[in-house]
């Protein structure tokens, strides 16, 4: 039998994206936030993007003295134009900014379909579609789309965020096909209910949309599902978002990280 210590890649390297540039969108809060600095950590030098220029600077005053670096970038991403062209030169690219709004598809108001749509799943391809043409010269480059168990399984009132998180599965399978010849991976990361502003702002919808108190809708509504009875951190999603942008995660593209707590175990 071949000793543990002899069998190559057993030992895995820290990632390294020291010369790496890596791109994340809604990088000011949340999940964003989590990925620039642990990309940061990890050397890269990181285009933070986002509309709130605040909570840009406040991460760019976090990230100091991480090996690598956090260049706020204020953009509204419903600037297709804009997001396009903020993309290129990027061997990185995380698309996670998205926003939401719970209400009956009879009371959802259509152009805040318009936008959701726009921000979670139009400007993610524009963005891939600025960042490809430098990741396949250089043969390398890494996709990953914060996707949620809203990509995989539907829940009533959240009409145009579960639509948005289908098509960026779609979107990011395809740009799987297209850019294994090029040494580009795409991928979905899927978490449930994070501990994030996104999350505390819908508390008080979801009371509403559901007709119960908003102090029971963490348990009777977000954790209903999951096996595991609390929220997951942004940290955590982060490290699969890592994960994937690193060396041992090569041959996994075309596929959705599922982190649901069991969700889509039922
Ligand atoms: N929080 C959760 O429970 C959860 C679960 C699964 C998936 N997700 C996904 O994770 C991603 C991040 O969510 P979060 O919970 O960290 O949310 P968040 O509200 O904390 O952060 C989202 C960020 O996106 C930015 N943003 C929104 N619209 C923008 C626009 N038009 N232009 C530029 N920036 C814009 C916001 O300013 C904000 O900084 C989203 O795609 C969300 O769907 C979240």
């Amino acid at each position: 039998m071949t000793a543990p210590s002899a069998l190559p890649g057993l030992h895995a390297p820290a990632l390294d994206l020291g010369g790496r540039t890596a791109l994340v969108t809604g990088a000011a809060g949340g999940i964003g936030r989590a990925c620039a600095l642990r990309l940061a950590a990890a050397g890269a030098k990181v285009r933070a993007v986002d509309r709130d220029a605040t909570g840009l600077d406040a991460l760019a005053e976090q990230a100091q003295g991480l090996a690598g670096t956090v260049e706020p970038h204020v953009l509204d991403l419903t600037d297709l134009d804009a997001a396009e062209q903020a993309a290129a030169g990027t061997d990185v690219l995380v698309n996670n900014a998205g926003l939401q709004l719970v209400r009956p598809i009879e009371e959802f108001p259509p152009d805040v379909f318009h936008t959701v749509l726009t921000v979670m799943l139009e400007a993610p391809f524009r963005l891939i579609r600025g960042a490809l043409p430098h990741m396949y010269g250089q043969g390398w480059g890494r996709i990953v789309n914060v996707s949620s168990v809203h990509g995989l399984r539907a829940s009533a009132f959240k009409s145009a965020y579960v639509a948005a998180k289908h098509g960026l599965e779609g979107l990011s399978k395809t740009a799987a096909l297209e850019g294994a010849p090029h040494g580009v991976t795409s991928n979905c990361v899927n978490p449930a209910y994070v501990r994030t502003p996104l999350v505390e702002k819908q508390l008080t919808d979801q009371a509403q949309a559901h007709g119960i108190p908003e102090e029971r809708v963490l348990a009777e509504v977000l954790l209903q599902d999951s096996a595991v009875k609390r929220l997951i951190e942004p940290t955590e999603v982060a490290a699969a978002v890592a994960y994937l942008c690193g060396p041992q995660a090569a041959f996994v593209t075309g596929t959705s990280l599922v982190m649901d707590g069991g969700w889509t175990a039922h």
